[in-house]
């Protein structure tokens, strides 16, 4: 069950100021002659840079919750679909940004960032800082949050690492994500705005899973392989991370690091074989597809020697978060109980 933890904030002579789970905000004071005055209240506005697969799904619930979402994606084929489902969705490549979007961001209460930084360059965004401050300074902003991932820790020998531990990415990429989150907690604080980053686990859940990769017979990606002999590897389920998300914004702080990743860091060859003998269970006769074992025997493979074990003791303490999914066992499971068969046979192209 998503929490949605209420939050008050005390202000000098005696005002408070109350966070509801719809993320309004009330004021109440010790008396009608100080009573603070806040502007009327205005519909909570998103704007997700990079709609994504956890932008797409973190939108869907807000605009359930009757936020206005707006956001970018720089695949042209997905701003109808997203489009079509509620979003307002401007293309855009962060490489030649555009000023129209930019300046419309100005407008919004909430940013999330999801654009990962580009191999040699670093984060696109961050490329126009000076632009970003001048158009965001004095707006509408009070929250801003930047997906990073786990990766930064870099090699920790198997320690486990909670968010005072010393960052030491080993990998190129990971060196720009801890550049992009310090460059982004520095916008924040020069805004005055709640600011904080998600250290990311691998993101998992319908449609990008074990499970998927199975009934797809897609071979690994890189960075699945990259994974593969590793002992611990951190993941969390989308869900988890849209509740962390949303209680987050309940709880108001000036600068926060936060991992997101559930209570178990089982090795990958691990979790593909319960994925697999969980589809094999399900639809038998998958099985009959003797390529699928190829797709198995990826799994086992060399690669990263990023060794930790993530901590998210602070995620649980701090926001309330009960994660849905505390391991990839019970995420797994209510992935492939929304599988049709239908679809799993029309995926795996398995002649029946
Ligand atoms: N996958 C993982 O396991 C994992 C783990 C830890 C952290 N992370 C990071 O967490 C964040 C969210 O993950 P996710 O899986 O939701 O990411 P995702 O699905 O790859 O979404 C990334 C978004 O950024 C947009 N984008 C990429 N390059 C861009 C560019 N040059 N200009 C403009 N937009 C650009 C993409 O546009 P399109 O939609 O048009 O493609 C997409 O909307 C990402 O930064 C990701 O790298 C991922």
């Amino acid at each position: 069950m998503p929490v949605c933890p209420r939050a008050i904030v005390h202000l000098t002579g005696g005002h408070t100021v109350q966070f509801h789970h719809s993320f309004g905000v009330s004021a109440a004071s010790s008396s009608s002659s100080d009573r603070i005055s806040l502007k009327p209240r205005r519909q909570n506005r998103m704007f997700i840079l990079g709609v994504g697969y956890v932008g797409k799904f973190f939108g869907r619930q807000l605009i359930n919750d009757g936020w206005v979402v707006s956001g970018t994606c720089k695949n042209a084929n997905k701003v109808k679909e997203l489009d079509n489902e509620g979003f307002d969705i401007s293309l855009f490549d962060a490489n030649k940004p555009g000023m129209s979007v930019l300046s419309s961001m100005n407008d919004y209460s909430h940013l999330l960032v999801s654009i990962p930084p580009v191999a040699q360059i670093g984060d696109l965004m961050l490329q126009q800082e000076n632009i970003l401050r001048d158009m965001l300074k004095g707006g509408s902003l009070r929250w801003l949050c930047y997906l990073s991932s786990t990766s930064v820790y870099g090699d920790c020998s198997g320690e486990l690492v909670d968010e005072d531990y010393p960052a030491n990415p080993s990998r190129g990429t990971a060196k720009l994500r801890l550049d992009a989150e310090r460059g982004w907690l520095d916008l924040g604080k020069y805004l005055g705005v709640s600011t904080l980053v998600f250290r990311l686990g691998g993101i998992y859940g319908p449609g990008r899973s074990a499970v998927d990769t199975i009934i797809s017979k897609k071979s690994m990606t890189d960075s699945q392989k990259m994974r593969s002999s590793k002992q611990y590897t951190s993941r969390v389920h989308v869900e988890d991370i849209c509740q962390a998300l949303m209680a987050s914004m309940s709880t108001p702080q000036s600068s926060r690091i936060y991992n997101i990743v559930d209570d178990d860091p089982a090795p990958r060859e691990e979790v593909f074989g319960f994925a697999w003998d969980m589809v094999m269970k399900k639809w038998p006769l998958l099985q009959a597809n003797s390529s699928l074992e190829i797709t198995r025997s990826h799994a086992i493979g060399t690669g990263s020697s990023d060794e930790k074990r993530v901590s998210n003791a602070r995620m649980k303490r701090e926001l309330g978060v009960r994660l849905v999914h505390p391991s990839y066992k019970s995420g797994f499971q209510s992935i492939v109980e929304q599988i049709d068969y239908i679809h799993a046979v029309h995926n795996s192209q398995v002649k029946f």
